[in-house]
């Protein structure tokens, strides 16, 4: 198969969501789709936010996978699929976001019965900003929720998307009857268990359904998609490759119902990889040459194994194992024969891969976050990877004042390996970090500890609202503890709003500052 040919049967995409909305148990159902597991709830079965770790070992111990990692790989029909979790819960973190740098579209699970949460929109934003596509899919219809159109509404106007609904629901809850799948133009009856029954809607007519027609929620349904067929968008799969309308499919993660049309659906609409902006203009993924760049980085928790694996996202060509690359940063050549796929296979050696696919390669303590790697004599660097605003922060100091050059020596490693951002206050002169969750605290905490040998101390200033400055606006005489002015590490200003009514105060009292929402700035 040609280069070209393997590229495009590449279908990679992160699932987002705000906890508990269904991702795991949709997630689930896609990894028996692709044969990956063979009995579902295995993965799911969490309570209280926490993983039910022995779940997912159960997986990892069927298939001898650790689905627990960060991507998970299978073929899929004539595609190769690769999922990237997006980690939520307690361990959301910067890693999170740059996850999504690294994919060609998303799924986006909304919960029925709460409509669009807070994670959910920070995760939205991203992929707007990126123009990733987005699809999207309104779960847990097995229980009373908010009404279909008022969701799509909802999701119009608080993540301003145009929606086209691929199917539309019949009742809801125990009124549940199924779902019209306007693509296809069937009914797809909803039984109560995992059966589905497919009818044409030529079909309906027919004396057999006459139970199911005539059923008030299935009448309301009816007349509400007329409805949108005559007033509602249109179908435009322009549009949803370019960020600009979500397609909107109905169903139940758990049932399952309307998963299986779904993934079928998605995975065909859903884009290969695109050519990707370098500094030496585009690269088409299908041209020869490897290329690709770091997006995550992950430590060995393990102090009996210091080694780190560098997430690749391989971007263009064919990565063999072994092959000689370019780190475009320091130019330095790096042979990558310890590569290995952090698919949710045990971390097997893997030979060779393509654009598309994600790579884990080991470490030596050489690459940071963002490093392009090249093959061949190109020389260019993949677009800096955006900087997401942290919105916890927290002044650190070593707790013995003698250690205080190892203590700059890990900040300075960590922070350029992008484990957290840094700060220092204009004033005072400390230093401030700056994390998107709590568990970046505590990786820097330990790794401090077990790494540099250097115990730190945090003394919190909570959540802040981070706005940058433009240099010739700063007037320090404007700052103090309650809005703190502080500097990042490329020497930008910007300060921390104590919230939201001290950063309207602000606005409204200084309405020449301009102040800048990073999200906008990328
Ligand atoms: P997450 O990964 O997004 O955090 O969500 P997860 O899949 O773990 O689902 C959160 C809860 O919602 C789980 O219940 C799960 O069973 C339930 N759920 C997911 N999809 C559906 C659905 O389509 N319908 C209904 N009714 N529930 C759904 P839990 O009580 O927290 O866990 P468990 O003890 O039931 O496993």
């Amino acid at each position: 198969m040609t280069i070209k040919e393997e590229v495009a049967k590449r279908k990679t995409f992160a699932i987002i969501s705000h906890p508990d909305a269904g991702k795991t148990t949709l997630t689930e159902k896609l990894l028996l789709y692709g044969n990956l597991i063979r009995t579902a709830g295995t993965v799911k079965g969490k309570k209280s936010g926490k993983f039910a770790t022995s779940d997912w070992m159960e997986i990892e111990k069927q298939r001898g996978i650790s689905v627990t990692s960060s991507v998970m790989n299978f073929p899929y029909k004539d595609f190769q699929v690769n999922i990237l979790d997006t980690p939520g819960h307690e361990d959301f973190s910067e890693d999170t976001y740059r996850t999504l740098t690294a994919v060609d579209s998303v799924v986006m699970i909304i919960d029925s019965v709460k409509g669009i949460e807070a994670q959910t929109i920070k995760l939205f934003k991203v992929c707007r900003m990126r123009g990733i596509p987005i699809f999207t899919f309104i779960n847990k219809l097995d229980r009373e929720g908010k009404e279909p159109l008022e969701l799509l509404e909802e999701i119009e106007q608080v993540l301003e998307i145009e929606t086209y609904p691929m199917n539309w629901p019949a009742g809801m809850g125990k009124r549940f009857l199924g779902i019209f799948d306007r693509h296809k133009e069937q009914f797809i009856k909803f039984n109560g268990n995992e059966e589905e029954t497919h009818i044409p809607y030529t079909s309906l007519n027919t004396s057999a359904y006459e139970n199911l027609v005539s059923k008030s929620e299935f009448k309301a349904a009816k007349d509400e998609l007329e409805l949108l067929d005559e007033a509602g968008d249109q179908f435009s799969l322009d549009a949803v490759l370019n960020g600009e309308q979500t397609p909107v499919f109905f169903g139940s993660a758990l049932a399952p119902f309307g998963v299986h049309d779904f993934f079928d659906t998605f995975i065909n609409f859903a884009p290969s990889p695109k050519p990707r902006k370098t500094t030496e203009g585009i690269v088409a993924p299908e041209s020869e040459e490897f290329s690709g760049f770091i997006f995550k980085i992950q430590a060995n928790m393990n102090p009996a194994h210091r080694d780190r694996i560098a997430f690749v996202r391989v971007c263009s060509g064919k990565f063999e194992r072994g092959m000689s690359v370019k780190l475009s940063r320091t130019k330095k050549i790096f042979k990558l024969s310890q590569s290995q796929q952090i698919v949710a296979s045990s971390r097997d050696t893997i030979d060779e891969a393509y654009a598309g696919d994600i790579i884990g390669i080991y470490d030596p303590n050489v690459y940071q976050i963002g490093d392009t790697l090249l093959e061949g004599k190109a020389d260019f660097e993949f677009d800096e990877l955006p900087k997401f605003p942290p919105e916890i922060f927290k002044k650190v100091m070593a707790k013995n004042v003698m250690k205080s050059k190892q203590f700059k020596k890990g900040i300075d490693q960590l922070v350029q390996e992008g484990a957290i951002q840094l700060y220092k206050d204009k004033r005072t002169e400390s230093y401030i970090l700056g994390a998107v969750g709590e568990l970046q605290f505590e990786v820097f905490k330990y790794r401090m500890e077990n790494e540099y040998n250097v115990e730190v101390l945090f003394e919190t200033i909570g959540e802040r609202i981070p706005r940058w400055l433009k240099t010739e606006q700063v007037k320090e005489s404007l700052f103090d503890d309650r809005n703190i002015l502080v500097r990042d590490r490329d020497d930008n200003y910007l300060v921390l709003f104590r919230n939201e009514f001290a950063l309207n105060w602000f606005k409204d009292n200084h309405k020449h500052i301009e102040l800048i929402d990073l999200f906008e700035v990328n």
